[in-house]
């Protein structure tokens, strides 16, 4: 971390979640280009650590599975041994667990909204006592500082067929942004969220059998069939997804000191589409 740097966020410590690739990556990319340091968190170590690598300076890996219940605390404490405080959380980890709700699982339905809402959940629980600590000794020497949250949601929260796990944790942490950002406000803690429609990355790439998450020892099949890519294509006012960078530029946003008036909100990045993933 180089205080004095001119940078807009020049000294802020950023934890993003799901930061291996896609969105996540994207957004980690971001903050460090402008002067954050970033803790990338992902399953895979070795993808996770190739993503620092390439975002070079401060920026480091912490690889392992979210939804395991340590991870959130080991998480947050190592970025505060590491770095020293946290200024800024991305709670962007995520995937899809597609499936007709009459065939729906309980365990396929429990796991969106584990890492959907109840990680960002923990997360926030583990990292709260550090960043209201540091307010209130910043509001005690008569200085404001705004920190950030930024959890990421989807236009398919308000309906997306055969992701009614995903919709519901999408729309679950919806709740959770607005109900903080009452509760954190005082702390100068901007609680926002940021709903995508179709972004291009591995979510909504063509479903074939190369395109899968491995999690808790399990190959779950991600994507799109190739009718849903040409209709999401056909019904947005641009004709194309939006990529992982310019997606990243509205969490970005809800990063910087031009959002600290921006709180309780859901921005949505879809590129004036109706419906996202879901058409
Ligand atoms: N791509 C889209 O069109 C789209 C639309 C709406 C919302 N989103 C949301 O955006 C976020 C980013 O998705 P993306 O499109 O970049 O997908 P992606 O697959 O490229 O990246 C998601 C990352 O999250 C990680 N992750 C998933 N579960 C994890 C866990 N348990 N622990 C640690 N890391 C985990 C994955 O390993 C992956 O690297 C997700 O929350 C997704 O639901 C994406």
């Amino acid at each position: 971390m180089s205080a004095n740097c001119g940078d807009m966020l020049c000294g802020k410590v950023a934890v993003v979640t799901g930061a291996a690739r896609g969105i996540g990556h994207a957004t980690a990319a971001l903050l460090a280009e402008h002067g954050a340091s970033v803790m990338l968190c992902d399953l895979d170590r070795e993808a996770t650590e190739q993503a620092a690598a390439e975002i070079g300076g401060s920026a480091c890996a912490f690889a392992a599975d979210l939804t395991r219940s340590d991870t959130p605390q080991a998480l947050v404490q190592t970025a505060i041994e590491h770095f020293g405080g946290i200024d800024i959380i991305v709670n962007n980890a995520g995937y899809t667990r597609a499936s007709r709700l009459e065939k729906m699982s309980d365990e396929t339905w429990h796991a969106m909204l584990d890492i959907h809402v109840t990680v960002p959940f923990a997360i926030l629980r583990a990292a709260g006592p550090h960043m209201i600590a540091a307010a209130r000794h910043e509001r005690a020497a008569g200085r404001e500082v705004f920190r950030k949250v930024v959890n990421i949601s989807s236009t398919a929260a308000q309906g997306s067929p055969f992701l009614a796990n995903y919709g519901a944790g999408k729309a679950a942490v919806i709740g959770l942004t607005r109900s903080l950002a009452k509760e954190w406000a005082e702390h100068k803690i901007n609680i926002n969220a940021v709903a995508f429609g179709a972004v291009d990355t591995r979510l909504t790439r063509l479903n074939e059998a190369s395109n899968f998450i491995e999690i808790g020892g399990e190959r779950v099949r991600l994507g799109l069939a190739e009718k849903v890519r040409e209709l999401i294509v056909g019904d947005n006012p641009f004709g194309r997804y939006a990529t992982a960078r310019e997606a990243a530029g509205g969490v970005f946003l809800l990063c910087t000191p031009w959002s600290n008036w921006i709180h309780g909100q859901v921005l949505t990045v879809n590129g004036g589409q109706s419906g996202g993933m879901s058409v």
